[in-house]
């Protein structure tokens, strides 16, 4: 039988303090998460100073509550990984010091877990069977991504975004018509009731071959519709507005990410990250892969937002191939995915 490897796994990048226990990079004992959301929506946005002062309040007792919920000793535990990038600098180094001084105190094994791979490793904890090779799209609230996933930790970015990530985009347009942050879930629940073929908005145009997206077009075609409508003194249809503006950024998402499938040849897209959440993207994602045999593979929404399990599934694989960390590597809050430092 499989030797069981159970990993704690710790994750601070942005505004939510997470620690889990997750066995064999698959099956999840424990998934605490502190979420800071209350704090930031008083400014609109996450404050990167707030974020880590809240971390450092939250991280003991969310560890703590990880263990006691996974019935695990610290004694009992393999490994310890944290993400160490991409995100805030002092939010990410709550994590990294507090995963440090307990894989010193502990002498354990120290993992280190980008946070974008991260997010596609949720994938493996919702889909038991799933295996690389794969194409994931990543859309976050800081990052847009399509990458090939040639074998475990192994990342080929096949397309991204040249500004503005989906989710920046969602919560941007989101605060131009009124409906406040997190703007993403917002516009998904008022989008349904919104004529999505009201507004044509302007897609960005890159070489036909090219997989890469652009969103900041878009939000300021948006931004100059409203302007526009302010200027003639005309009422302006928020829900068709929503609605218009989603279904041009989610037909951008799935028609780069089909193109990538018949591009390495793989039959299987798994997304990921915050805005895999939105519920016409699931749709229009099932309805458009079918058309052409692709399964489409999401997390639960729980393991789409940040979430620490994503982080023990990406260190158990990177634990595997004996990708020790050593006590004194750095957050590094630019980190590319597919980069080791
Ligand atoms: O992955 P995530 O929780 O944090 C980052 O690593 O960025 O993603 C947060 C982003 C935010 O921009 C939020 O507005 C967006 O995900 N989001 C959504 C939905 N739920 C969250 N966007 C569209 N539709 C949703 N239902
Ligand atoms: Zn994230």
């Amino acid at each position: 039988m499989e030797k069981e490897i159970k990993i704690l796994a710790i994750e601070t990048s942005c505004d939510e303090t997470a620690a889990a226990v997750v066995v064999n990079g698959r099956k999840v004992l424990s998934n605490i998460i502190s979420s800071q959301i209350d704090i930031h929506t008083k400014f609109g946005g996450v404050v990167p100073e707030v974020a880590s002062r809240k971390h450092i309040e939250a991280i003991s007792l969310v560890v703590k509550e990880a263990l006691e919920e996974a019935n695990a000793t610290l004694d009992e535990i393999d490994a310890i990984g944290v993400t160490y990038g991409p995100g805030l600098v002092g939010a990410l180094l709550v994590g990294v010091q507090y995963a440090k001084g307990l894989a010193y105190a502990t002498n354990k094994p120290l993992i280190r877990v980008n946070h974008i791979e991260g997010h596609i490793s949720a994938n493996f904890i919702q889909h038991n069977s799933l295996k690389p090779p794969f194409v994931s799209l990543v859309v976050s609230g800081g990052h847009t991504f399509i990458v090939y996933m040639k074998d475990y930790g192994e990342f080929d970015v096949l397309g991204e975004t040249r500004d503005d990530a989906a989710g920046e985009a969602f919560d941007k347009v989101a605060r131009a018509i009124g409906l406040g942050y997190p703007g993403g879930p917002k516009i998904d629940k008022l989008s349904k009731e919104g004529d999505k073929e009201a507004i044509k908005f302007p897609r960005a145009n890159f070489h036909e071959k090219s997989l890469d997206f652009s969103f900041s077009g878009l939000k300021s075609a948006v931004l100059n519709y409203l302007n526009s409508m302010e200027m003639k003194g005309e009422s302006i249809n928020k829900a068709n507005v929503a609605a218009s503006f989603q279904k041009a950024v989610i037909d951008f998402l799935v028609d780069n990410s089909l193109k990538a499938c018949s591009l390495k040849g793989v039959s299987q897209i798994a997304i990921a990250g915050g805005v895999a959440s939105n519920s016409s993207l699931r749709e229009t994602f099932i309805k458009e892969g079918a058309k052409k045999n692709i399964e489409i593979l999401f997390p639960d929404p729980i393991l789409c937002t940040d979430n620490a399990a994503m982080i023990g599934s990406a260190a158990y694989y990177e634990y595997m191939k004996g990708r020790i960390a050593p006590l004194d590597f750095n957050a590094i809050p630019n980190l590319k995915l597919g980069e080791r430092q």
